[in-house]
């Protein structure tokens, strides 16, 4: 494979399932088109949650991941689902991924590993070169498609969640990237990122910061090891809001077109004043979780233009 195209894939991974990766990427997408980069996303999961956050479930464009399965099992070139949002094209999940998934399984194991591993970077290799970035959002379980996205992927990024198995995983993700560096030595870690904090106490956050080095520096690790680790949580995490987290997913729209909605409509006051009943168009809250994904989706930019131009790379954009 061909990878100067391939300069600005971002995974977004952890082996466990329900922290944040599918609201990241969507938001995260979704934010930097709308401040005009060509954005795509792939959704690698057959459960198709993206499709939910992004609204086109169940719509025209919504293929079920056929799309998807047909260029990773026979290397067709995909048609994204063009400008999901304006800027924003998606490669569609879905149930067909799970067949796509086992034919590269059984490829592996008619001695083809290395072919089934690189299929996510052949398909993006086609059309990469129309985007300014790329993301993946990645399916919880399966190995052989984490481990594609990941052999395709520039930069990975791990959301996790604050509890102890979430830790644990965080680490069984790290080893996962170690064994496909033999085919993508330049993978590199962007970042991990904290998911539904309930709260901002800076205590929590070094906790966080110290709890990730022992996860991935493990007990040998030299304290320079650890504070190089702990620079990669991100500074910015996204706040608990399950209220906006439902409505958001449920209404098909980004945290930031919530928050805007709730803003445009009337008060309730001006409801009760019209003669109508109030009714509440979302939650208050979703305002400052468009707050914290706006710097999630500024803090990515910003580290993988720190990384560029350590690499002295040159992108626009
Ligand atoms: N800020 C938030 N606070 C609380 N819950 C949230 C927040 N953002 C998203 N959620 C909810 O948390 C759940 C998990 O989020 P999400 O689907 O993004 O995780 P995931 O890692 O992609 O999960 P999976 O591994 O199943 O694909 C979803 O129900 C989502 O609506
Ligand atoms: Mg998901």
């Amino acid at each position: 494979v061909d990878r100067s195209n391939l300069q600005r894939v971002v995974a977004l991974i952890n082996g466990k399932g329900g922290v944040g990766k599918t609201t990241i990427t969507a938001n995260v997408g979704g934010l930097l088109a709308l401040s005009g980069w060509k954005v795509l996303i792939v959704d690698l999961d057959y459960q198709a949650n993206l499709g939910l956050d992004l609204g086109y479930h169940g719509t025209e464009v919504d293929d079920e991941g056929l799309a998807l399965a047909q260029a990773l099992t026979y290397g067709v070139t995909p048609k994204p689902a063009h400008d999901v949002r304006p800027g924003l094209d998606v490669i569609v999940g879905g149930a067909h991924i799970d067949a796509a998934a086992a034919a590269l399984v059984s490829k592996a194991a008619q001695g083809k590993l290395e072919e089934a591993r690189l299929s996510v970077a052949v398909m993006l290799d086609q059309i990469a070169v129309k985007y300014d970035i790329i993301l993946l959002d990645c399916p919880p379980g399966n190995d052989m498609l984490q481990a594609a996205a990941v052999a395709a992927a520039r930069y990975v990024l791990i959301p996790v969640k604050t509890d102890e198995g979430s830790l644990r995983g965080m680490k069984i993700t790290a080893d996962r990237l170690d064994s496909v560096l033999d085919l993508n030595p330049d993978m590199d870690l962007l970042g991990v990122l904290m998911f539904g904090s309930s709260t901002s106490a800076t205590n929590v956050r070094r906790e966080f910061s110290e709890q990730v080095a022992d996860a991935l520096g493990g007990a040998q690790a030299t304290p320079e090891m650890r504070s190089e680790i702990e620079a990669l949580v991100f500074t910015t995490f996204l706040r608990h809001s399950e209220a906006t987290a439902k409505k958001a997913r449920g209404s098909g729209l980004l945290v930031h077109e919530l928050d805007n909605q709730v803003k445009a409509a009337p008060k309730f006051w001006e409801q009760l004043r019209a003669g109508l009943k109030p009714q509440s168009v979302g939650p208050a809250s979703a305002e400052g979780v468009a707050d914290d994904l706006q710097e999630i989706a500024a803090e990515v930019v910003r580290r993988i233009q720190e990384k560029e131009h350590a690499n002295g790379d040159v992108h626009v954009g």
